[in-house]
Order: structure tokens, then C-alpha cells, then sequence
């Protein structure tokens, strides 16, 4: 990555980062200077490793759990996070994906999805706010290719993923010029451990470059609309090997 594309003196909230693509943009930050909160859920024993690689490279960064669909929860997190001195950057990438016929997605599950990838990030920017417009700061939602793509078997991810993106529109409008917003949107980049290799064929027979993409890709991608020109806000990025622009796919 370029040396411009620096965070030294930010402080940066990643959710959902104590594994795999969150982790990748934590560690990413990072490096390029940020201070880090490491949000997880879960994931006690993930966020730790996490802030411990973050540190053996001379990076501070601290753990924070928080359950993102509780809204009490998440108010703690981030009056934590403004007593301890404030935030630069929200990166919104925890997020639920599950693959189920339209007819047995009862209102449980369609609440429960909704409730992590659409009214936990428009929560997070909502408490963030005061915090972001002190600094000029930046929010990135993590989207997906799914957000544009019709995929039968995920009705309710796709959805979420869809508002979402207009989320980031919206805000992008609503919050410029004092906060800028934008989002990235991969394609298959780190698949659900339950994926066999016909599922992997199945999804890199629709992408143009051929192969799947990295979490690494992604981090550098939010890097890039964290540190990089401060007139970019309401940008959604694809990093998806070229699938989004193939056109529309039926089916992931
Ligand atoms: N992986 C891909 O190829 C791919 C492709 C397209 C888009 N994306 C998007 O990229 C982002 C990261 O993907 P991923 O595959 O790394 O995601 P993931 O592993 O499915 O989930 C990310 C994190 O979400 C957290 N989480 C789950 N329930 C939560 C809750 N109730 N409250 C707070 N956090 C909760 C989990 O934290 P704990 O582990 O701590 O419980 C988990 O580590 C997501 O927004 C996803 O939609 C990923």
C-alpha cells in the first residue's frame, strides 16, 4: 500500500473483528497507523489473538464485545469508546449469512437477520456520529455482490445487504459534509467454512478473474476509503474479481 494511505493518530472500531474479513481490516488499519478497537461477539479468545497480533506489530488495540442486536449493549460499547477518547473511523462488518428457502424464513429469522446487517450498523453510525463528527471522520459499511444480485436461497440476506447499500447512500447525503461514508462490496472472498468444492466451483465459475478474492483485498479496500482522497463519500467499491460487473447473476 502507498505511504499516503495512512491512519497515524486515528483510532478506528472495526465490528465483528476478532476473525477472519474483520480481522483482516483490523490488522490492515492498523498498520497503517490507526489505533484499534477489536469488536467481537463471540469471539473472547479470537478478539484477544487478534489485538495481540495487532500489538507485536507495535500497534495498540484493545478487545470490546458487545451483542450488536442489543441495542443497550451497543450504547455501552460506544460510551466506552467516547470516555476513552473518540473515533475516527466505524467500519461496520459484522454480519449474519445463512442460505434458506424463502417460505422457512419465519419472522424469527427475518428479524434476526435484519437486526445484525441492517439496524446494528444504522445503530453504530447513529452512536458513532457525535463521536465522527468531532474528527471529521469515516464510516465504512462492509456490503456485499449480494446486495445488486437476485440469489435464490437468500431472501433475507440479500435484502439486508440491499438496504444497507442504500444506507450508505443515504448517509453519505445526509451526514456530508462533516462525515463521510462509503461502503465496500466483496464477492466470495473468504467462504463459509461449511463450503465443499462444489460450492467453491460453483461460485468461481461466475467470477470474471477466475479464482476467489482474499479478506486481505477487502482490508486494503477499506484502507483505501479510510486514509485515502477526502472528497470520496457515498462510494460503494467492488471487490469481487470483476462479478458485479459481468452483470446481473441469478444465484450465488
Ligand atoms: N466472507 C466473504 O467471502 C464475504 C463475501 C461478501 C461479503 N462479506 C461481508 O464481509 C463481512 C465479513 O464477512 P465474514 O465472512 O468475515 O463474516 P462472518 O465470519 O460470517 O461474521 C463476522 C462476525 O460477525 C460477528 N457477529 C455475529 N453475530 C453477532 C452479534 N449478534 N453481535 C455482534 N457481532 C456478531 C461474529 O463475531 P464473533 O466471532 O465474535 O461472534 C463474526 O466473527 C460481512 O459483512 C459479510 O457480509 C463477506
Amino acid at each position: 500500500m502507498s505511504d499516503e494511505l495512512r491512519l497515524d493518530g486515528k483510532v478506528a472500531l472495526i465490528t465483528g473483528a476478532a476473525r477472519r474479513v474483520g480481522r483482516a481490516i483490523a490488522l490492515e488499519l492498523g498498520r497503517a497507523g490507526a489505533r484499534i478497537w477489536v469488536h467481537h461477539h463471540t469471539g473472547t479468545a479470537a478478539a484477544t489473538a487478534t489485538v495481540s497480533a495487532l500489538a507485536e506489530v507495535g500497534v495498540s488495540a484493545t478487545a470490546i464485545g458487545a451483542d450488536l442486536r442489543d441495542p443497550a449493549a451497543t450504547a455501552a460499547l460506544f460510551a466506552r469508546v467516547a470516555a476513552e477518547g473518540g473515533l475516527d473511523v466505524l467500519v461496520n462488518s459484522a454480519a449474519a449469512f445463512e442460505r434458506l428457502p424463502f417460505e422457512s424464513i419465519d419472522d424469527e429469522r427475518l428479524m434476526s437477520m435484519l437486526a445484525l446487517n441492517l439496524a446494528a450498523p444504522f445503530r453504530c453510525a447513529r452512536l458513532a456520529l457525535p463521536l465522527l463528527r468531532a474528527r471529521s471522520g469515516v464510516i465504512i459499511n462492509v456490503l456485499d455482490v449480494a446486495a445488486t444480485q437476485a440469489w435464490p436461497g437468500f431472501a433475507h440476506y440479500c435484502a439486508s445487504k440491499a438496504a444497507l447499500h442504500m444506507l450508505t447512500k443515504v448517509l453519505a447525503v445526509e451526514l456530508a459534509p462533516a462525515v463521510r461514508v462509503c461502503g465496500v462490496s466483496p464477492g466470495t472472498v473468504q467462504p463459509p467454512e461449511s463450503y465443499g468444492d462444489a460450492d467453491l466451483r460453483r461460485v468461481v465459475e461466475k467470477i470474471p478473474m477466475g479464482r476467489s478474492g482474499s479478506p486481505t483485498d477487502v482490508a486494503r479496500a477499506v484502507r483505501f476509503l479510510a486514509a485515502g482522497p477526502e472528497f470520496i463519500t457515498g462510494a460503494i467499491l467492488a471487490v469481487d474479481g470483476g462479478r458485479s460487473a459481468a452483470g446481473p447473476a441469478v444465484g450465488e
